[in-house]
């Protein structure tokens, strides 16, 4: 990790001021400082930065604006806007460093595998000291992990089709010593899979051949964990074909996947006492002759019949057959990710993902870690009442119920089918994606409600 550097006495050191205090904390400095900060205009706004430089000209100090309550988000900017260097954070608590410090690496991201400049590719960034009283660990892995998210959505669905997600599962498997085993193309239909293969099954290469992905982690006897993430390596929508709009960002719906494998390197890099498992079923949502059609009936693991209502609604088809082998084996809690709707998005946007869970400990949990972590999501309920919707005509169910109000719920409703009644399950329905570039969270794939998932799973099974 090249973002923190160890406690040293030469870091350049940086000031962290609220604004409210920005006027009593000038009266403690000399006159020539108090010039200098006034004639450059800073006012301590989050985020603002002002240099300072020592009487040789060079940098000595830098100020820079903070929010009263620690975020995250204020020193988002800092690795790529101050100069090349180590700095450190001057008389500021350690748990408001690790704040900022968080926001500073994850700001530090760009994907730059396809750029053939190597000097884009190697310009230096800030790094920062951390005191050693600061949680080292946990900073690491959570930048790792939304690294690794960041880079599999980032990556063209050309060089990330169900066989390279399945190589970085494998990666990361090998990684943390699990045991990593995949199911690949009819063997999908031997093994009673049915729902995963008709959705990805209408493709050229044997790279792209729908798969399950299955990754075992943990000691004999520990508390099952099952997370399940959706992995629709690129979703045309079927022969319901998305626009050109609606589909340009669809190398994105592996998002679910690729969260789950960064929430899972937090989980096995913290040696959480949990017996980890993660499945995720990948595929291509294509077109082709042999592509699942409209009013097509599909058979399930669990054996309910699923009507096509639409071949755009692929992520809850494939997400049955893995939730019910999921299920199958009673973990303790479930948890799948998965950019399921748009629905979810018009109802909360795209920042906030939305949870579906029949665990109100869980929900709760969850809030005040997501809120502790700047990492909320928010829940919308498994509406009863609209069980009703998802009933197929020809089938026991639809993928697509009509009208397509509350879409984002009768999506969770549809996924409840396929968990038993008495196991513990939470679905989140993410963007996975920032639409523009914001401190500490670039444009393109991103990590969304893994840190507050994993705060969440050390409070439960840690203590
Ligand atoms: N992957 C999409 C959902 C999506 C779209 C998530 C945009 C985030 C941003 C999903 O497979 C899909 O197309 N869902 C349809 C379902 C509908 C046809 C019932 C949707 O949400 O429109
Ligand atoms: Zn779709
Ligand atoms: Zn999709």
């Amino acid at each position: 990790m090249t973002h923190f550097a160890a406690a040293s006495k030469k870091a350049i050191p940086i000031t962290a001021l609220v604004k409210a205090q920005l006027g009593k904390w000038l009266k403690s400095q000399n006159k020539h400082l108090q010039n200098w900060v006034s004639s450059t205009g800073f006012k301590a706004s989050p985020g603002e930065l002002c240099l300072i430089a020592a009487g040789d000209g060079r940098l000595s100090k830098v100020l820079v604006g903070v929010s009263e309550h620690a975020n995250l988000w204020d020193c988002g900017n800092l690795s790529k806007s101050l100069p090349e260097g180590v700095y450190k954070f001057e008389r500021a608590k350690s748990s408001n460093i690790e704040k900022w410090a968080l926001g500073w690496a994850l700001g530090a991201y760009s994907f730059s595998r396809y750029k053939k400049n190597a000097k884009n590719k190697t310009r230096k960034l800030a790094r920062l000291a951390l005191p050693k009283e600061c949680d080292r660990a946990f900073l690491e892995c959570a930048v790792e992990a939304t690294y690794l998210a960041r880079d599999l959505i980032n990556t063209p669905a050309g060089d990330m089709a169900p066989a390279q997600l399945a190589k970085a599962a494998k990666a990361l498997a090998t990684k943390h010593k699990a045991k990593f085993s995949v199911i690949v193309g009819d063997d999908l239909l031997k093994k009673n899979y049915p729902a995963i293969h008709a959705v990805g099954r209408a493709v050229e290469t044997k790279d792209q051949a729908p798969r399950l992905i299955d990754i075992r982690w943990g000691k004999p006897g520990a508390p099952k964990l099952t997370l399940v993430g959706k992995g629709v390596c690129f979703d045309t929508g079927g022969l319901d074909l998305k626009s050109a709009g609606g589909m340009k960002l669809m190398k994105k719906d592996m998002g679910g996947s690729a969260n789950v494998l960064g929430l899972a390197h937090m989980i096995m890099a913290a040696k959480l006492p949990v017996r980890l498992r993660v499945l995720i079923p990948a595929v291509e949502n294509s077109v082709s002759g042999n592509a699942m059609r409209p009013l097509d009936v599909i058979p399930s693991r669990n054996g309910k019949t699923i009507e096509i209502g639409n071949t755009d609604a692929e992520g809850r088809v494939i997400l049955a057959d893995a939730l019910t082998e999921a299920a199958r084996e009673k973990p303790d809690l479930i948890i799948d990710f998965a950019t399921l709707t748009g629905a979810a998005r018009v109802a909360l946007g795209t920042e906030l993902p939305a949870l579906f869970t029949n665990d109100d400990k869980f929900a709760n949990a969850i809030a005040k870690a997501g809120a502790s972590q700047q990492d909320s999501l928010w829940r919308l309920p498994l509406w009863p009442g609209y069980r009703k919707m998802v009933d197929g005509k020809t089938a026991d169910l639809t993928n697509a119920p009509e009208g397509g109000y509350a879409g984002a719920i009768t999506a969770a409703l549809f996924l409840q089918e396929f968990v038993e009644p008495k196991t513990n399950w939470a679905h989140i329905d993410l963007m996975a994606w920032n639409l523009s570039n914001k401190p500490g969270r670039p444009e393109g794939g991103e990590a969304m409600a893994i840190r507050a998932v994993f705060q969440t799973l050390k409070q439960k099974y840690a203590s």
